[in-house]
């Protein structure tokens, strides 16, 4: 089976971080959501992997190289504009050839391993296999309605009257008949080749379409919120580790990841939370459900419930930073000057919430 995930797109919704910025690399727990992807890809035993690429194409090659640091090969394919996934599919048919492969999403984070599931399907006779998970809000999604006896009826992308809780989650399997599939699908109201209708074409010419519902969490980091979340989940399951210095003046708890070369110093640190190669913790708390990327440093200030991605300095900040996402090189800094007042220098599509 081959392997192909899915890394363009416009990343709009989150926005301003994905402003000059792949969504699929904003790190989760210190690691960029798409390697986790081709982590669990490559962990259900798939070595040949493709990645649509599209606008921040040349971050994503920089950022994952030719796949050897995890043993894979990854071969780029580059989308002509972001026109929806199965438009993405249509793009690598020449890359895919007539082999069964798994698709993924790539800014999507999903509990667990997927190797039981590419097992099930390479050992099946299914042309397909979608991933379901019950959610409370299907209307964002696209929504599978099912027969009494567990098989696919129909498939509609976000519907205003869901017919089920089931949303596809971002995996899919696929044999060779996709290829019919996405040549002869039309594009959606907003304009893009919906998967969800290739694959509600599948059902309708009679292909055997498995649905699998899926137990655990998964997240589709489309907002910032769900980005938060996945931290947290992700941070949940890590095994913490120390590899950098933690002087006797700090307060560690167990739960706490500390990377090479980070440095903690007269800190407390409570876990969940993930302290960044390089990074400066110095007189400061940092609270559980953090992760703070690499280079990072942070004097006499307090953050909790969030995630700060590299070479940002936060420092002297008295007000508790918390439920935030801080980009690139973001300098946060308090004084006692007056008259007391607020000074921004903001980046385009900023959000600020002053409580
Ligand atoms: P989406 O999150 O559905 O779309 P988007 O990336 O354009 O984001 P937004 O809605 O915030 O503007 O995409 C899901 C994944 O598929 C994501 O990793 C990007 C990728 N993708 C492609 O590779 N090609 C495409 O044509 C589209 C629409 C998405």
């Amino acid at each position: 089976m081959k392997g192909l995930i899915l890394s363009g797109g416009k990343g709009t919704r989150l926005l301003p971080l994905t402003y000059r910025r792949a969504k699929q690399l904003i790190p989760v727990a210190n690691e960029p959501v798409l390697f986790r992807v081709i982590r669990a890809i490559r962990d259900a035993g798939i070595t040949d992997i493709g990645i649509v690429i599209g606008d921040t194409g040349a971050e994503i090659r920089e950022a994952v190289g030719d796949g050897s640091r995890w043993g894979v090969k990854i071969t780029y394919i580059e989308q002509s504009a972001p026109a929806g996934l199965a438009h993405a599919v249509k793009e690598s048919l020449h890359f895919l050839g007539d082999e069964r492969f798994v698709m993924f999403l790539g800014d999507n984070v999903i509990q667990g391993g997927i190797s039981p599931l590419i097992q099930q399907f390479a050992n099946s006779n299914w042309n397909s296999q979608i991933v379901l998970k019950r959610v409370p809000n299907p209307q964002q999604f696209g929504v599978a309605e099912l027969n009494g006896d567990g098989s696919i009826k129909r498939l509609v992308e976000k519907p205003k009257n869901p017919p089920s809780d089931l949303a596809l989650v971002g995996i899919y399997m696929f044999d060779h008949h996709i290829r019919e599939a996405v040549h002869a699908i039309r594009p959606s109201f907003r304009g893009e080749l919906e998967i969800t209708d290739a694959i509600q074409w599948l059902v309708e010419h009679g292909y055997a379409v498995h649905p699998y519902v899926h137990e655990g969490w998964w997240i589709d980091t489309g907002k910032m919120a769900d980005m938060l979340s996945a931290n947290d989940h992700v941070l949940e399951e890590l095994v913490p580790r120390v590899e950098g210095t933690i002087d006797e003046a700090s307060k560690i708890d167990p739960r706490v990841t500390v990377e090479k070369g980070a440095q903690i110093i007269n800190s407390t640190v409570r876990g969940p939370t993930i302290i960044g190669e390089n990074t400066q913790i110095v007189n400061s708390y940092i609270g559980p459900f953090t992760s703070i990327y690499h280079n990072v440093i942070v004097e006499n200030s307090e953050i909790e419930h969030t995630i700060v991605l590299e070479h940002c300095r936060i420092i002297n900040v008295g007000t508790r930073i918390q439920d935030s996402l801080i980009g690139r090189n973001a300098y946060i800094t308090q004084s006692d000057r007056k008259p007391k007042s607020i000074n921004l220098n903001l980046g385009d599509y900023s959000q600020i919430d002053l409580v």
